[in-house]
């Protein structure tokens, strides 16, 4: 097993002992289902569920934790936001940085619903300009999906002036947060976010399973799962009342007791004090890799805001071959390939080879960023001859 863990974008790792040991102990002590029982366990169980929607909502300045609905994943609360909100003859914008996690649902509305879709280009960087979102904007424009932070590239993306622009133009906002929850500050009624999607299991430090949307309380969205709440049992309508609406099933309690101390380990080490040591480590990693013959960087350049990502080629290498030998040989974890995003490649012009990514986390040293760099040289070197 690799012992240098480069690949937080897609799930952070460790996990604090915390979070752990939350849900060994909801496993072993009160694993019992949520709202559907009025026994100890249950209430315990129902409690959880409930202090999670509590630090998610300090977390993020969201006023009602009931306007919080878990989901499995970012994938699934954006899939819940954009089919539950988009219909027939609306316009949507989004970027063209946006992950397939954004794209693929939006591409089945076009598809059938006859939604249509603008992608407003960012340049290579991964930087977009509030003149094009404007541009794009036409009378049937009802949804803006923008990401916090590209994936690929690590570009931060201007989030609260598309928020301003949508309270001017009465449009709704979506922003994906897969890659900044946890990691850069998140104001929802600060920034104009109507709808925010979130994962658990990256920058939140909960485990794989979880994650959520925000809904602001003037949107109305269909749900996307229709079933048991264990409250208005008598009735045939999925409940209108939140969060029930939105979360039909059982919930993943064992993974919300984890993620409740995932969001209360970053409460107390801070959004920004996280931030910083992210973004220091990307600069040093950034630096280190720059002065490497046959690498080239993509994204924000030396000195620019962004995510504790750093995407890079190696020459004219398969950016698979590089990760492959970097686990292999080094004992580096990081990812290579389209990291699900083919739009922020075609951006960056690395559809040919992919890219490398190698990402950081909230326990990531310098020695291993050291490490990276050194092996990285070590592999250039290989790859001259
Ligand atoms: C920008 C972005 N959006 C969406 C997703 C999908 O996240 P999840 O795996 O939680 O569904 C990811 C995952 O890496 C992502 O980076």
């Amino acid at each position: 097993m690799s012992s240098i863990y480069l690949d937080h974008a897609a799930s952070s790792w460790p996990k604090p002992p915390e979070v752990v040991q939350a849900m060994v102990a909801c496993m072993e002590q009160y694993a019992a289902n949520p709202g559907r029982g009025s026994h100890e366990m249950a209430v315990k169980a129902s409690r959880t569920l409930f202090e999670g929607r509590k630090q998610l909502a300090k977390l993020f300045r969201v006023k009602n934790p009931n306007d919080i609905s878990y989901a499995l994943n970012t994938t699934m609360a954006l899939n819940l936001a954009i089919k539950g909100f988009l219909k027939e003859g609306d316009h949507v914008i989004c970027t063209a940085v946006e992950h397939n996690s954004v794209r693929r649902p939006l591409e089945y509305m076009k598809q059938s619903r006859h939604v249509q879709v603008t992608y407003v280009k960012t340049d290579r960087h991964g930087h977009l300009r509030m003149e094009d979102v404007i541009a794009a904007i036409q009378p049937n424009t009802r949804l803006i999906v923008c990401s916090h932070s590209s994936n690929l590239l690590g570009s931060i993306l201007p989030v609260a002036d598309i928020g301003e622009l949508c309270r001017q133009r009465g449009i709704t906002l979506l922003v994906d947060a897969a890659q900044t929850a946890g990691t850069v500050d998140i104001d929802v009624n600060g920034m104009g976010i109507h709808m925010l999607a979130f994962p658990g299991h990256k920058g939140l430090l909960g485990p794989q399973g979880t994650g959520g949307l925000y809904v602001h309380p003037d949107i109305e969205l269909e749900p996307l799962l229709h079933g048991g709440t264990g409250s208005q049992s008598e009735a045939v309508e999925q409940p209108s009342v939140r969060p029930d609406r939105f979360e039909g099933g059982t919930q993943n309690t064992p993974g919300i007791a984890g993620l409740v101390e995932g969001v209360k380990w970053i409460q107390r080490e801070t959004v920004d004090r996280i931030y910083r040591h992210e973004w220091e480590l990307t600069q040093q990693l950034m630096t280190d890799l720059l002065e490497i013959e046959g690498v080239q960087l993509l994204g924000p350049e030396l000195g620019q805001a962004k995510t504790g990502i750093v995407s890079f080629t190696v020459s004219q290498t398969d950016s698979s071959e590089i990760a492959f030998i970097l686990d292999q040989s080094f004992g580096i974890a990081v990812r290579a390939g389209y990291h699900c995003s083919p739009l922020a490649h075609e951006t960056a012009g690395t559809m040919e080879r992919g890219a490398v990514r190698a990402s950081v986390g909230c326990y990531t040293t310098k020695t291993e960023i050291e490490q990276l760099a050194a092996a990285v040289r070590e592999i250039a070197k290989h790859m001259k001859q």
